[in-house]
């Protein structure tokens, strides 16, 4: 699907199988979520702009590549983005931290906003968003809605599992946001899970199931 990056990377597979076997406790679900991430921020910023620096190595005076890593917005929809944004960090501790609080009421499927906070000038940083599950779209969609409302113009987002589902709607919603995912998976349950899936994400995470 145009606008979609499958992460195929063989770490990231595997990896991905762990979390979804039933089995895997919270604190392994926790530790392969963060690893994985990781690996997702490796992908997703790999275009990133460089700057150079004038440094000094032992030998010599040089000009350096740094990346401008305060130009940069990790944007978690919570709960569940705050185990993606963890690894990205790892990888970025200089980016910034937006949050954004939005949960899925079980009987509608419906985002409902409950928390929102932004570093200033949206409009001049890069905002990849984060969220393990594109289940329905719903809730992707409300988030991003929000940081463009705040002023964001240049946004990716980043998921573990999509379902073609939320692929199609969160696309139809924001074609200018592209997508990086772990994987596809096939369909979406009535309940509005992804199939095969992993479970709830942040019910796994946290283990509040
Ligand atoms: N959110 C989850 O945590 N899991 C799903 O399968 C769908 C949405």
């Amino acid at each position: 699907m145009d606008g979609v990056t499958v992460i195929n990377h063989p770490l990231v597979q595997h990896k991905l199988t762990f979390m979804r076997r039933k089995e895997t406790s919270t604190a392994g679900f926790r530790r392969l979520l963060r690893e994985i991430s990781t690996l997702l921020c490796y992908e997703v910023t790999r275009d990133l702009e460089l700057t150079v620096e004038t440094i000094e190595t032992p030998m010599v005076e040089m000009e350096a590549p740094v990346l401008e890593g305060k130009k940069l917005v990790f944007a978690s929809i919570l709960r569940a983005g705050n185990g993606l944004l963890e690894g990205m960090l790892d990888l970025v501790p200089s980016a910034r931290v937006s949050h954004v609080g939005v949960y899925r009421d079980h009987e509608t499927l419906q985002p409902v906003e409950y928390y929102f906070k932004a570093p200033e000038n949206l409009s001049e940083r890069l905002v990849i968003v984060v969220d393990p599950m594109l289940a329905t779209g719903n809730s992707s969609i409300a988030a991003v809605d929000k940081l463009k409302e705040r002023g964001a113009k240049n946004l990716r987002f980043v998921c573990l599992l999509a379902a073609p589902e939320g692929l199609k709607h969160f696309r139809e919603a924001h074609p200018d946001v592209p997508i990086f995912t772990a994987s596809i998976d096939s369909h979406l349950n009535e309940q509005g899970y992804i199939v095969p899936g992993l479970g709830d994400a942040g019910d796994r995470m946290y283990g509040t199931k």
